[in-house]
């Protein structure tokens, strides 16, 4: 089978790598793709939302199957566009992909079908939204309605804090149309992580629990980012609370969305935080982590292709885990998550066997790779702890001091306190 990947990050690179194991696949394409999928992938110029033109190439090319991998394109309708040419695609409707698309929404669906998550309201006028932080006081939680590249959410330690993020979304409209509508949330205790399952309709089969480290410094320090590395399985998430996640958020989700005549098809991601009476969503993606994708993907025994068409034609895809560890970090662009320079010269990476490199935000010149995003690659390695994937993958990095343009974090894998896991 031919099969396109859409999307340009690690996530899509990642998922280029888990297909080109598979003897099933005939030619990979990847639109727009990155420099680094080159080895793996004929890289398309198209840009992930334009539908058209990704239409056109995949009945030009016998594409049997299409991946997308970031929100963007899902929220325009790309996977209806695709279905209603005849044409496969493992994605979510948009009406579907709102799960991800509007936070109000997803709220209002998680009261409907009783799925636990913070307690929250509405708002649009800025008043209001200050008289109820006032009432439920700090630290809370303000987040932008629609979709802001991670950036749309303030967890406020203070009420001023709360205050001024009310004012950028709601007057100032930093975040035009997405921050028009704000949700104002309680702040919720407990240790994070992520689920994700590959869903149709009704059925719900989960992937291993990961956890994302979204601050952009060590110790949890500095400002969000999209992910500044991952790990899986997570010891500290027992069986028992993926059970009770798997049934109660993830399968009741699908459920809940069929019976609102958006029936899910595709990834669906639960962020979630542990708390003391059980786990509750943070957030709800109709897609794949990033990136968490690059440490799970990894652990998958399954073909990646038979499983997705397995769940495409309604059968259990029954999947398999290898009994391992993996752990992946970013190298980052100086300055990320604010401004940063491209066209860096990429640092050696004594790749050495033990570890492997995600690209994502890579270009070629002249003199080898240059950096073209923030999140420039992700290093990763598999070990049968947690701790020895973490020697493997850090063993292959150059000391933060002698990178000139980059930075990476030291303490993936690891709490606060230092201690692993
Ligand atoms: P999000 O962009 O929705 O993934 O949120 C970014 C981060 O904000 C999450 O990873 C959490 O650390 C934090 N966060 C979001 N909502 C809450 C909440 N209700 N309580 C505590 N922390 C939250
Ligand atoms: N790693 C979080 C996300 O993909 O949204």
């Amino acid at each position: 089978m031919n099969v396109l990947v859409v999307g340009r990050g690690g996530r899509e690179h990642s998922i280029i790598m888990k297909l080109s194991e598979s003897t099933m696949v005939d030619k990979l394409f990847a639109a727009p793709g990155n420099a680094g999928m080159e080895s793996l992938a004929t890289i398309v110029p198209i840009e992930e939302t334009d539908s058209a033109k990704l239409i056109e190439f995949a009945k030009l090319n016998q594409i049997e199957l299409t991946i997308i991998g970031p929100e963007n394109p899902l929220m325009d309708g790309i996977s209806n566009n695709f279905m209603a040419e005849g044409l496969r695609v493992f994605a979510p409707s948009k009406e579907a992909a709102l799960i991800e698309g509007s936070k109000s929404f997803a709220k209002e669906f998680m009261m409907k079908y009783q799925i636990p998550t913070a307690g929250y309201e509405t708002f649009s006028d800025p008043v209001a939204a200050k008289q109820y932080v006032d009432k439920k006081g700090a630290p809370i939680v303000i987040k932008a309605d629609g979709l802001a590249a991670g950036k749309g959410v303030v967890v406020a330690e203070t009420k001023e804090i709360a205050f001024e993020a009310i004012d950028d979304m709601l007057v100032s409209k930093s975040f035009s149309d997405a921050g028009a509508t704000v949700v104002v949330e309680e702040f919720l205790v407990g240790k994070e992580f992520s689920l994700m399952a590959f869903v149709n309709g009704e059925n719900v089969y989960p992937m291993i629990p990961a956890r994302d480290h979204k601050r952009a410094l060590d110790n949890d320090e500095g400002p969000n980012t999209g992910g500044m590395g991952a790990y899986a399985p997570v010891s500290d998430i027992t069986k028992e609370m993926v059970d009770f996640a798997t049934r109660e958020i993830l399968q009741k989700a699908a459920i809940g969305m069929a019976a609102e005549g958006r029936s899910f098809t595709g990834i669906l991601y639960a962020g979630l935080i542990m708390t003391d009476v059980g786990p509750k969503v943070i957030e709800f993606n109709a897609r794949f982590g990033d990136p968490e994708t690059q440490v799970v993907l990894p652990l998958l025994k399954n073909d990646l292709l038979q499983v997705m068409l397995d769940v495409l034609d309604g059968e259990d895809p029954k999947l398999e885990w290898e009994n391992e560890f993996c752990m992946g970090v970013v190298l980052a662009s100086v300055g990320y998550p604010a401004a940063y320079n491209k066209g860096i010269k990429l640092p050696n990476l004594n790749a050495n066997g033990d570890s492997f490199v995600v690209y994502a935000g890579v270009n070629k010149s002249e003199n080898g790779y240059v950096s073209n995003g923030g999140r420039v690659l992700l290093v990763g390695a598999k070990g049968c702890s947690l701790d020895l994937a973490g020697r493997l993958l850090y063993g292959n990095l150059p000391p933060n001091e002698g990178l000139d343009g980059f930075f990476y974090r030291t303490d993936i894998g690891k709490t606060k306190k230092g201690a692993l896991g």
